[in-house]
Order: structure tokens, then sequence, then C-alpha cells
């Protein structure tokens, strides 16, 4: 089925997409690439909110498992979002593309709190959101949190960029058979336990119609691809 454009997205990204091949912490060379891949989708006039993961900082449930407590951790993995997204605001705006910053967690000194019609009246004024913090609970993943926000921005997709090109019926590193579905049901991502997203915001995104497209962001022209509906990546709907 042809994929028409979108008008407003939630466009997912992993933390440690930003740390490049360092492996930790945010390479300057990859966030200012993300930057123009989402300068260049705005510029064609998509309204953009974007939620960042921590896990180039801290990783929730594995901190948990070395012996860490997992609300701790979790709420480290929060804080490792918000320097992320404070990190994505100050690339986008040496651009020209004018940002805000709004934290699920209270911290006013540095971002603006969380507050829906706020955000979607920066939207509105062309403003690309960054939703810092997760939900601003633990035991959340912000693939959770993107799902909740693109519901309460009324985005029409949840965009997440990762570093393969689809979803694929195998491991594609592991086995060169690996096929790459083009279009997928949610049922069929949670039976099949599909590495999508996690549970929760499956599902949250299947009881709300919600539809996912994953695709790769190593080009990060694929974001402005992605945007205008040309056909790349797998669309879960
Ligand atoms: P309009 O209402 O459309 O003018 O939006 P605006 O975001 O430009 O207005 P506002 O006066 O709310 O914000 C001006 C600047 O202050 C923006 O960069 C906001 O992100 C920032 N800002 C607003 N509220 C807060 C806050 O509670 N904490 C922090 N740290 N910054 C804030």
């Amino acid at each position: 089925m042809a994929r028409a454009g979108y008008k407003r997205v939630l466009l997912k990204l992993s933390g440690e997409a930003l740390a490049g091949d360092q492996g930790f912490g945010i390479n300057p060379t990859v966030i200012q690439d993300i930057a123009r891949g989402i300068g260049a989708a705005h510029e064609a006039g998509v309204e953009m909110g974007i939620v960042i993961g921590g896990g180039n900082f801290v990783r929730g449930v594995a901190a948990a498992t070395s012996g860490m407590d997992r609300a701790s951790a979790d709420y480290m993995g929060m804080l490792g979002t918000c320097i992320n997204s404070l990190a994505l605001q100050d690339a986008l705006e040496k651009i020209n593309v004018y940002t805000r910053v709004q934290s699920a967690i209270e911290m006013a000194e540095i971002a603006e709190p969380y507050i829906r019609r706020k955000a979607i009246r920066h939207l509105e004024k062309k403003r690309v959101v960054i939703f810092a913090a997760g939900t601003g609970n633990p035991y959340f993943t912000t693939d959770t949190a993107a799902a909740l926000r693109a519901m309460e921005i009324d985005a029409e997709v949840i965009m997440k960029a990762t570093k393969v090109d689809g979803v694929y019926d195998k491991d594609p590193k592991k086995h060169s058979d690996a096929v790459m579905f083009d279009e997928l049901s949610y049922l069929e991502v949670l039976s099949r336990r599909l590495s999508v997203m996690d549970a929760t915001a499956i599902s949250l995104c299947m009881d709300n119609s919600l539809p996912i497209l994953t695709f790769n962001m190593k080009d990060t022209a694929n974001i402005l691809r992605a945007v205008k509906g040309e056909k790349i990546g797998t669309l879960v709907r």
C-alpha cells in the first residue's frame, strides 16, 4: 500500500545512536549529522516532536542486573535523556532550527516542564519539541514515553530510528537469508517477539491505532524520506 507524507510526527532516537563508534556519551559529529537530518525534515514543513533515550549514559535494565536498584537506575537513565535533549537542542539551534525542551521531571532552571497544550502550541509555531526525562517514571522505557507523547501531541506516526533498515524475520547480522518486512501488524510484532519496541509501547500503539515506522538512521537523509512517505523501513500498523 502506498504511504502518505506526514504533517506531524514523533521521532524516537536511541541514546546509543548519539554515541557513534565511541560507544559512550555524545559524539559531536554524529549529533550534528542527526540535527541536519531533522532540520531537513523540519524545513519540509513537518511538525516534529522528539524523544531520545539515555542508553549512551545509563541503561536502567543493565544497571539493575549488575545489582543497582532498578528505580534508581531508571532515574539515572532519565537524567541521561535530559543531557541528550539539551545536546540535541544545541545542535539544532546552531543550524537555526527553533526548539523547546520539555522535561517530564521538573528542573525549571534547565528546561520547561512538560505541558501538553504548550507542546502542541510550540509545534504549531513550527518549533521542534524535544521531550526529556522519559515518562518521568521508573520501569517505563523511552519507547513507551515516545508512544505516550506521540498520542498526546496527536502525531500521525512514531518514527523509530534504528541501526538496521527495518524489521527482519531473523537477525540480519547472523543470518544472510533474513528477510525484511515491508509492513507488519501489531499482533505479529507481539506474537513473534520482533524487536520493534517493548511490549508496553507496542500495546499502547495498538490500542490507539498509532503506526510505527522503523527505519535506518545511519543515513540521516532517511528522516526526510520517511516523513515524505517514501517507502523505507518497516511500517507497523
Ligand atoms: P510563546 O508562548 O509562543 O511565546 O512560547 P515561548 O516558548 O517562546 O515563550 P516562553 O516565554 O514560555 O519561553 C521563552 C523561553 O524560555 C523559551 O526558550 C522556553 O523554552 C524558556 N522557558 C519557558 N518556561 C521555562 C521553564 O520553566 N524553565 C526553563 N528553563 N525555561 C523555560
